[in-house]
Parts: C-alpha cells; structure tokens; sequence
C-alpha cells in the first residue's frame, strides 16, 4: 500500500467519526522551545493547555516533523529517519482512552475493503504504564487482546510529554509483530526491532513542568479537560505494510537510493557501509527538500545549519559512494517526485528550492577543496615530525572552521596511515556543543516562564487591543510585574511590566518594533507617568508594557491615559509599509524567487532577508530604489483586510511561515496586486506617506540569503543630504565642480600610485645597494661565512631578495645568510645556504628553527632556502644571535 494511500485512509477513517482535517502546519512553529515540529501535537498546544478555545472538538492531521537529535544514526539503525510524517487524531475533552482505543483498533485491524489497513489482530502487542491498569482493562474489552500481549513499562516508556514544560500524560504503545526471523520472542519489553512500534496513544491529562528527564518532571496541575493526542508513524507503517526491511526502502523514499545506485554504479543491499551511505543520501535529501521547502536557509546556526548539515551530509555520502559530480541536481528532483502527491506546494516552489540546494552543493564543494589543502599540510607536518596521530585540535579546526566533517577527516587520514585524536575532538566538540546550549537558551529570553502572564490572562481575560484604530486609550492598570511576579505597585525610578485592560500600543511582531510612548494618570491619590520602553505578547491575547517609571507611584487598578507617541508611529507606519514596497520591487526586479525570509523595521529604518545568491550588482540596486519611489509616487493605496487563510492563499497573499490554524488571517495590500503580504502590522495609508526609500547595503546573511538595509520618511532624506554634505566639502578640497569629483579623486589616485610605485623603486634600490657591505661583513664561525642582518623597514619580498642576494656575493665559501626585516611591526626572517654550506651537513631549515621560536613565531622551507614569521620585533637581534650560537 502507497505512503500516500495509508495516509488517505487514516484521514478518511477519523473524518468518518467526526475529526475535522486540520492540514500540516509548517515545520518552523513559532514556539521558542522548538528548533522544528517534532510531533504532530505541537499546534494544538494551546488547546491541550486551555490557553486557547479549539475551534473543532477533535482533529485529525499528518504533520510533517523533523527530529534532528541523532543525525549521526541515520541509516546505521533501520528506526531513524530525519523528516516523517506523523498521523495522529486529537480530541480536546471529548473521547478519552476507550473512545481512542476503540478508534484505532477499527483502522488498524479494518478489512482492507472498507478502508482499514488490515493488520493481524494476532500480531498485534501493547504496551500500558505500570500504574495505568486501567488501559489494560480497556484493552481487554475494546480489542479483546490477552493479557500477555499488554506489558506494562514505567514512566520512562510509557509516560509523554513533549520534554519542556506543557502537556503530559500516561500512553499506550501499540506494536506490530514482524515475526520470529526478525528477533527473538517476548514482547515490546524484549526486542523492538521485532515488535514493531507502529501508534503511540497519549492520554494527555496533566500540565507538567521542571522537566529534567523522560521520567523525571513535576505534575503542576490536571489539565482543565482530559484530551487525546496520538502519533501514527507514517513511513513505519508504510514499510510494514510494503513488506520492506526499513523506512528507506519504502515508496517515498527507495526512488532516491535507486538514482544514488545507478549514479554511483554501486550496488545497494551488496555492503553494510554502502547501504549507510544509500541511506544518509535518502533521508537527508528527502529532509532537505521539506525544510527548504518551508523556507529554511543553509546557515551556521540553528534550523539553518541543521539543513546545511543535511544537504552536506548527503552530498559528501554521494562522494564517498564514488560520485564526485553535482549531486543534487540529480536527486533533489527524484525526492520531488515522490512527495509532490502530498505536497503540491513543493512543485510549484521547486525553482527557489532548487537554488538554494544547489548554491549549498557548491559551497561546500570550495570548503571540500580548501579543507583538503589544510589537511594535506597538517598531515605531512605530523609526518614529518615522526608523529602517526593528527592532533583533536587540528581535526577541529577543520571542523569548525572549515566544515570539515569528522568522518572525511578520520577517512582521509587512515589513507595516509595516520589516526586521528578523535577523544580530544570530541572533547572540544563537547564544549562548543555546551557554549551553544547556554547561548540558545539566554536567547529564549526573560518570557520563558510564562506562568504569571497566564495567570493574568486567566483572571482578566485578553487585552482590548486598540493599535489599529487609535493612538490613546483610558486605560486601568490589571496588573503590575516585577522579575516575573505581580506586585501591588511600580515606584519612581524602577522598570516593571504592565498590562492593561485596553490598549493603543503595538507589541513587536512581524519584524515591526514596538511601539513608544506614556502612560499618564492624575487621580485623588496622585499623579505620575510611566515611559513605555517595550512591548511584548509572551502569551497570546495578552499584551504586556515594559515600562520605567519616570515620576508618581505606579499602583494596580489606577485608571489612566495609555498614550502612543505619535511620531514614532508615523515612522513605524512608513518603515512597516516601505519594508512591503521594498519587498515587492525586489520581486520586481529579481523575479518572484527573491522571497523575504525575515525581516526588521522600526521608525526611519528597515532591513530585509530575502532568498538570493550573490550581490546585486549597483544596477540592481538602483533598479529596486527606482521601483520602490515610483510605486511612492503613484501614490498607491494601502489596505488591510480579514480572510480565511486559504483565501488569503488563492489571493496569492505571501505568507510568512508559523500560522496557526483556525483564524482568520489579516492580508495588507499596496497597490491591490501588486504588494500582497499576509502582515499583522501598522501601515500608511497611501504609499506616498512613505515619504522615500533610500537603500543603504545589500550583504550576505550566509549562502543563499542577502539582507537589503533601507532608510525612509525623513531618515531617507537626512542620508541623502549627509551625503550632498560629503559631496561639498569634497568640491571645496579639490576646487572643483560636484561634477567633476569623480574624475578628480580617480587622477589623484593614479598619481598617488604612480608615487608609492617610484619610491618603492627606490628603496629597493637602496637597500640592495647596501648589499655589499652587508656580504664584506660576514663574519667567519667554524670555516662558514656568517651573515646575520637586521633590515629596518624591511618586508617579505625585499627582506628575501637581500638574503639571497647577499649569498651571491658569498660563493667563493661556504656561506649562511640570515636576514630579518620588520616592516609593519611583524618579524619577517628568511635564512639562505650556498650548496657549499649544505654540503657542510648545514640546512636553512634547521635554522629557522632556531629564529622563530625567538620571535614568536615559526616557519619552515628547504635546505638552501627557509623563512618565517614572528610577532615580536624586539627579539630580532637576539633570534639572529641564536642562529649564529647554533651554527
Ligand atoms: N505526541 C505523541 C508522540 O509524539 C503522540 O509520540
């Protein structure tokens, strides 16, 4: 049965009984706490919570999840696969286990003809917890199963929750049974690999916090409503019931090992390392594809090294398999293929998609070749040492710097006889693993613990939220918080937080800066102010005020004026829109792949990340100011309208990524068509209120993203006219017109190099002419003609050039040469042997040796020629003492 095919009839199946289909979110959710969607309840979070009213009593979904804890097991193991698909149907506070037993069952043992899936109910193993006797009970009587096939496991096994704070309950695991020649008797509890691990039913009931491991969390509280949420392994059941081995070897998946076998000749199911490798190439690219195809970027952190690991990953397999070319041109299209049945957007963006994938190929096909180079070098320094172990530091400098993966290093240098301190690598990997831990969760910020804005939330209900309509509010302070706790007020002089019943600020979202503004009140016990420096949304519905108090006592339930100021909002309005204005010429000009992947503005100000390999050139760049000022001046109209989100989607509203489901989504056009943003924003109302745009950089925010920075309203006219200033003042220097500035500033560079060239001449010329004076010097050490010189100002080449020609003045005896300028304050030391010194046993090499350690440094080379540099000029003439001690 076709992937595709179990997933239709899972979804048929809970639909028949009510289950509304609820379609995959993305697989970036806008949850702090979450790199990727690891399961398919995390966008019903809320409603498991009761934070938030479910807009249907039960769901049904296939959510697309990546788990990316243990890439290193890809394909060593058959259970672990990057990218899956979870089925899994949820009820909030409607049937609990027995209605989601008896729901399973009916799929799972279903005759085939009436859109069951038609497993064995003899095969067929569950697991309960230890302390759930209940379950087992209710599995007796829904499933008619015997005790022996229901094993009880404890907390460890058989208790879910999500590893962070939030839902949790007890679950029952239901197992497949493949059949002795897959291992031994016994059950789930003996072997996993026989019995099957094919639905995980989650009796989600509790609100769990301080989690510290599977088995360890505390219980906060029953949950407002017992609930169901199960997690159907797509791509297990898919190789169940195919009849394969694994989930690589499934429909969705084997076209890619196929296309990797016939471009490597190599055969898959002939060599265990072999079918690893066919397998990485499967998953990762398969992966890759869902995560590019969701809007992840290659980068160096978070979900962006993620997919650069991935796509790494599966191009360096492709290489070890014996495959040297461009390899994801060739499989990128293959997985498309497979999941385009399920994900038609896939097709439709496969253009952007592609770019992104094959600009990674080729970077990491330059750091192949330049890692190579520094691993050929650290590798003979070892050798030449008489050493046989690359050193943990070098193996992680490639690492790091150079994205090196451990497994080529490790290939790479048995082919050279040579081992490679992996416990020191792994040791410094373990510390840069800990300093990113640490980094990701300071980034989490001061609104991790969300518990005392939920309970402001529960007590008070949802802010009165007034920003697009008005700029001031009467407002009455609902509570004040201080590091995370209500307090009763807020002095002069200290910073709180403050929420209000009603309020006209706008809480940063959308890239759009919170807004400015005060906080004013004058009653019978006083009057006073508070400057708003921050405003937030930690939990939905709630809007909350960072404020510093400025004069009076700032007290719970004080009535007062909740004051926007009003020019920054004018700016925030014009940076809001001009991002938009900006976006859409960039489309304009670049084509529809150049597709925003973020985005920050605020008063005068705003940048944007955008899809995009390489600069644009100037050309381009005036191409995309010129479409942005002319769409100000045909002075557009701006409009903010309410819809569904597949409205919005047929409208071609571009969407950012991370919307939850079952609202109503707000849709900001500019033009009508021409500028269509799924935005939650604050805009002008005509584009000309923009005033101007003025672009001021394009940048690389790494491969594949440029960021584009731009000023408008007055700030763009205030830039411009900085730069009419810098354009005076230069008129004014060079007495000349601003027309003839260019002109002028390029001949006085011509004539300045012009310059610098003759001097250069010169002294050269100088310092070789002291070249014989320098030779008649030498002095004689043991029957050799020693020459040690210090030459001020001197750089590479010229302090190259004297030694070797003060040693052709040297040929009538053996002769060794050391010379060490110090242009630029670094040491620079080259020694230089006649082939009569060499023949004394003596090597320029050796000598250098002695230097740089001296100067702070080192070097290396040959017999007759050796140099190297240092750090410390103060030690020059000691360095050239040593050398002529150790001669
Ligand atoms: N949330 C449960 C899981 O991921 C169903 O296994």
């Amino acid at each position: 049965m076709l992937t595709a095919e179990i997933r239709r009839r899972f979804l048929d199946h809970f639909a028949k009984a009510g289950h509304t289909v609820v379609p995959s979110a993305p697989l970036l959710f806008d949850d702090p706490n979450l790199l990727f969607v690891p399961a398919g309840m995390v966008p019903f979070k809320p409603y498991f919570l009761g934070q938030e009213t479910p807009p249907w009593p039960t769901a049904v979904s296939v959510q697309k999840c990546v788990r990316t804890l243990d890439i290193e097991e890809v394909g060593k193991t058959t259970r672990h696969g990057t990218f899956f698909q979870m089925n899994g149907n949820f009820s909030f506070g409607q049937y609990f286990k027995e209605g989601a037993m008896e729901l399973a069952w009916s799929l799972i043992t279903g005759d085939l003809d009436d859109g069951g899936l038609g497993i064995d109910p003899a095969t067929i193993w569950v697991t309960v917890l230890d302390s759930d006797q209940e379950s087992r009970a209710l599995w007796k009587k829904v499933a008619g199963l015997p005790d022996e096939r229901i094993q009880d496991r404890g907390l460890l096994d058989n208790y879910w929750h999500m590893g962070v704070a939030g839902p949790g309950g007890p679950c029952s695991e239901i197992y497949v049974d493949r059949g002795p020649e897959f291992g031994p008797d016994g059950g789930p509890v003996v072997d996993e690999d026989r019995f099957l691990e094919i639905w995980n039913l989650v009796f989600m009931a509790e609100e769990i916090a301080n989690v510290r491991g599977k088995d360890q969390f505390d219980v906060v509280q029953p949950l407002p409503q017992p609930n169901i949420d199960t997690g159907m392994g797509l791509e297990r059941v898919a190789y169940l019931l195919q009849g394969k081995a694994n989930l690589y070897e499934t429909d969705e998946v084997f076209p890619v090992v196929e296309k990797a076998a016939q471009l490597t000749g190599r055969t898959y199911g002939a060599d265990h390392d072999d079918d690893v490798r066919f397998r990485v190439v499967a998953d990762h690219v398969r992966s890759g594809l869902m995560l590019m195809g969701d809007g992840v970027t290659p980068g160096n952190e978070g979900r962006g090294y993620v997919l650069r690991r991935l796509l790494r990953r599966a191009v360096r397999s492709m290489r070890l398999l014996g495959y040297e070319d461009r390899a994801l041109p060739e499989l990128l299209p293959v997985s498309l293929e497979q999941m385009k049945t399920s994900y038609p957007e896939l097709e439709a963006d496969f253009a952007r998609i592609a770019k992104v994938a094959y600009a990674e190929e080729e970077a990491f096909r330059q750091t192949l070749g330049k890692g190579t180079q520094l691993f050929e070098t650290a590798a003979n320094r070892v050798k030449a040492a008489g050493g046989t172990s690359l050193a943990g530091d070098q193996a992680f400098a490639l690492h790091d710097t150079y994205g090196f993966p451990i497994d080529l290093t490790l290939e790479m240098a048995s082919e050279q006889g040579l081992t490679v301190d992996e416990e020191g690598f792994r040791s410094l990997m373990g510390e840069q693993r800990s300093r990113a831990k640490a980094d990701a969760k300071s980034k989490k910020g001061s609104h991790a613990d969300t518990t005392v804005y939920r309970g402001v939330l529960d007590a008070n209900g949802p802010t009165d939220w007034r920003a697009y309509t008005t700029l001031s509010t009467e407002s009455r302070a609902l509570a004040l918080i201080s590091d995370g706790q209500s307090v009763p007020a807020l002095s002069a002089g200290s910073i709180g937080e403050v929420v209000l019943d009603r309020t006209p600020f706008y809480a940063e979202s959308g890239g759009q800066h919170a807004d400015a503004g005060h906080l004013r009140w004058s009653t019978s016990s006083g009057e006073g102010s508070v400057e708003v420096l921050d405003v937030q949304r930690p939990v939905k519905g709630l809007v909350v005020h960072q404020v510093r108090v400025l004069d009076g006592e700032l007290t719970v339930d004080t009535a007062l004026e909740a004051q926007v100021d009003p020019d920054w909002r004018r700016g925030a309005r014009q940076a809001h829109s001009g991002t938009h204005v900006v976006h859409a010429a960039l489309r304009e000009v670049l084509g529809p792949t150049a597709l925003q992947a973020g985005s920050f503005n605020r008063p005068g100000y705003l940048r944007l990340d955008f899809g995009w390999n390489g600069a644009l050139s100037p050309d381009q760049m005036s191409s995309v100011e010129e479409a942005s000022n002319r769409a100000l001046r045909e002075d557009l109209e701006v409009t903010a309208q309410t819809m569904s989100l597949p409205e919005a989607r047929e409208w071609g509203a571009l969407a950012l990524f991370g919307e939850t489901y079952g609202e109503d989504v707000r849709v900001v056009q500019i033009g009508g068509p021409w500028s269509r943003e799924l935005c939650g924003g604050t805009h002008v109302e005509r584009s000309s209120q923009i005033g101007t745009v003025v672009l001021t950089s394009d940048g690389s925010v790494g491969a594949g993203n440029r960021r584009i920075e731009a000023l408008v309203g007055l700030e763009g006219f205030a830039y411009l006219a900085r730069e009419r200033d810098v354009v005076r003042q230069l008129t004014d220097i060079l007495k000349t017109q601003p027309g003839d500035v260019t002109a002028r500033v390029q001949d006085l560079v011509d004539r300045l190099k012009a310059v610098e060239k003759e001097s250069e001449k010169l002294r050269a010329a100088q310092l070789m002419g002291a070249a014989a004076d320098i030779a008649a010097a030498a002095r004689d050490i043991n029957g050799v003609a020693f020459v040690g010189h210090h030459a001020a100002g001197a750089g590479g080449g010229d302090v190259r050039s004297l030694a070797l020609d003060i040693r052709g003045r040297l040929q009538d005896r053996p002769a060794v040469v050391a010379v060490i300028g110090d242009a630029g304050d670094k040491p620079m030391a080259v020694v230089a042997l006649n082939a009569a010194a060499q023949d004394r046993g003596l090597s320029a090499n050796d000598l250098i040796d002695v230097i740089g350690p001296v100067i702070g440094g080192r070097g290396g080379g040959k017999a007759d020629v050796a140099q190297g540099g240092g750090t410390d000029v103060s030690a020059i003439s000691a360095a050239l003492d040593a050398a002529a001690a150790a001669l």
